[in-house]
């Protein structure tokens, strides 16, 4: 070989060496919000703006991926775990949901149009200790199904298979790192997995939840949760941890190595700081957590049992609020975006852009400006049952203990929670009655940092849109109505 080809190709081998491995951060994309931002701004605005490179969908959302085709970025498509009993019993269901939901917009043209799918993630934390044995019976045969029909579609070099865990799957953050070992219950099940994903050479996926660890252990301070300096770490043997994520962490490698895969690769698959819905969820909190986190990985110094080596890539827990999540495990559970819902940065970090602040949403698409308050003309004694009744179905979240919206004074609270309701609802005038004690208005309600939202404008709005009710029309409109009954009653009488 002439001097000069060696020489490049060591110079190849240098560059793509020093690629950085750690940089490659991620962002998880959902999509549980009653008016999202339309995937196409989300591409565009959001992630093309910010230069994220990779992507982490909780599903295989179709315009997300039309979005994403042709853009470069690295996709996780998502399997919900209410599917994987289905994708487990039948291999023709997993070649069809394998056909549909990836080698479709794989294909793309030859000129790079397709989307770049690099994992299929089978569930979603489907072992978490709150399901039970809901979903664990299914988990490797759905896995082993999808892994079959990307080898039978020709992908299987290029998307590989994985499995989401909670950090429960290994008692993250109740003793020593070192101890570490997968839950008892899991044992038989776990061992199918590790094979199943070191024989197909995927990563071991998990997600990490410092703000609540630092809930459930009284041994772990905030500093350590938040990346800050602390005179208490955790010592472990001649190992000290100073931060709640190393410690989930090599609870983990030890975990894998007492199981035998002592070297299997570690991705993080969600990440993050929630900013609203409960006490220590902040945005300033987050800010600084984000810091911490990234600072840390840049840093490349690894944790003490993976010294030099942290895990190869992680997806920040979430790119956008969504304000149709489920509240059982807290009302933080809808803020845990660095955007709120409509694309705007809460605070600032480097997710790719660098220097640079975040780039928003740009144009996007409001309903008018104006919200449904508590009519303060009108009897009042019986408008918190009526509160309660939109909080059953709105996002109330905001309103709970150390919420954003928690110090605002009674009659402040109700308004709140009307307005969630009015804006689920597009503006539709007939959500703002509530028994004639709501009012449309469009001066904004805001108190402080306690926001009332103006929703998106979604092409399920787009009927309601266009016809502007004053308030007084509504009411003018109700006592026709009402006006008319006794004459209504006569003609049928
Ligand atoms: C999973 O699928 C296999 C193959 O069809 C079947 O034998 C097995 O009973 C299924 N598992 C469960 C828990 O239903
Ligand atoms: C994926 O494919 C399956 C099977 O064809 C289909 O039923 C499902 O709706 C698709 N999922 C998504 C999220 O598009
Ligand atoms: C907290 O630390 C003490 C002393 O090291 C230990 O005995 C205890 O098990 C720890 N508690 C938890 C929940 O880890
Ligand atoms: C499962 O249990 C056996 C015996 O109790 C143990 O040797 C093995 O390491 C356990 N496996 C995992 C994955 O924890
Ligand atoms: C979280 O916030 C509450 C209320 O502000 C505070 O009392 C508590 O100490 C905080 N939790 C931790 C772990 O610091
Ligand atoms: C929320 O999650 C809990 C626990 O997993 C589940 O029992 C409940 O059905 C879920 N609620 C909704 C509305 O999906
Ligand atoms: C982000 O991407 C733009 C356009 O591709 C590029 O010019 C810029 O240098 C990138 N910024 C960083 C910090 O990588
Ligand atoms: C308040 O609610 C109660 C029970 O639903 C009802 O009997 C009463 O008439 C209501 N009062 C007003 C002022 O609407
Ligand atoms: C609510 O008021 C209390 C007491 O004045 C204060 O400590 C707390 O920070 C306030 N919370 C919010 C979310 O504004
Ligand atoms: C509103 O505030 C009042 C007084 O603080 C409280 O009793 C009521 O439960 C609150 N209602 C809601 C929906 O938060």
């Amino acid at each position: 070989m002439p001097c000069s080809a060696a020489m490049a190709v060591v110079l190849l081998l240098l560059l793509c060496c020093a690629l950085p491995q750690a940089g490659a951060v991620g962002v998880n994309w959902g999509t549980a919000s009653s008016h999202p931002l339309p995937p196409s701004k989300v591409v565009a605005g959001l992630l093309k703006a910010n230069n994220v490179t990779r992507v982490k969908l909780s599903d295989a959302d179709p315009l997300a991926l039309e979005s994403l085709s042709g853009t470069g970025i690295g996709v996780v498509v998502g399997i919900p775990n209410e599917m994987l009993a289905g994708l487990n019993a039948s291999r023709k269901a997993a070649e069809s949901w394998v056909h549909d939901n990836v080698t479709r917009y794989i294909s793309g043209n030859a000129g790079g149009g397709g989307a770049r799918i690099e994992y299929v993630a089978v569930g979603d934390e489907p072992f978490l200790l709150s399901y039970g044995q809901r979903y664990t019976p299914y988990v490797i045969g759905a896995a082993t199904n999808i892994q079959l029909a990307l080898t039978g579609a020709k992908l299987a070099s290029r998307v590989k298979v994985i499995v989401p865990c909670n950090e429960d799957a290994y008692h993250a953050n109740t003793g020593l790192p070192s101890r570490g070992h997968f839950r008892p219950d899991l044992n038989r099940t776990m061992i199918q997995l590790l094979t199943f994903l070191s024989m197909h050479g995927s990563p071991f996926v998990v997600d990490i939840y410092p703000f609540l660890s630092v809930q459930q252990n009284k041994n772990f301070s905030m500093e350590m949760a938040l990346f800050q300096p602390t005179l208490h770490p955790l010592t472990d043997g001649r190992h000290k941890y100073a931060n709640i994520f190393d410690a989930s962490i090599d609870t983990l490698v030890a975990s894998l190595s007492s199981a035998g895969f002592s070297d299997m690769d570690v991705i993080v698959g969600k990440v993050g700081w929630p900013t609203d819905g409960g006490s220590n969820a902040s945005e300033v909190n987050a800010q600084i957590f984000m810091k911490g986190l990234l600072g840390h990985l840049l840093s490349m110094s690894g944790t003490p049992l993976r010294p030099k080596s942290l895990p190869s890539d992680i997806y920040i827990f979430s790119l956008l609020d969504e304000d149709l999540r489920n509240l059982t495990y807290g009302n933080f559970e809808r803020h845990w975006g660095i955007f709120t819902f409509d694309g705007q940065a809460k605070y600032n970090v480097d997710i790719g852009q660098g220097s640079r602040n975040l780039a928003n949403a740009q144009n996007v698409d409001y309903l008018p400006t104006r919200w449904c308050v508590v009519n303060n003309n009108k009897d009042t004694s019986n408008v918190s049952s009526s509160a309660l009744e939109a909080c059953s179905v709105a996002d109330c979240s905001a309103l709970s203990n150390g919420g954003s919206c928690s110090n605002i004074s009674w009659p402040g609270n109700i308004s709140y929670a009307f307005n969630s309701y009015y804006q689920q609802h597009n503006q539709n005038p007939d959500s703002c009655d509530f028994g004639g004690m709501g009012l449309i208005t469009t001066v904004d309600p805001s108190v402080d940092d306690c926001r009332f939202p103006v929703e998106i404008r979604t092409s399920s709005s787009s009927s309601l849109q266009g016809t502007f009710l004053p308030s007084w029309t509504a009411i003018l409109a109700a006592s026709i109505c009402v006006s008319a009954w006794p004459y209504l009653l006569t003609v049928l009488a």
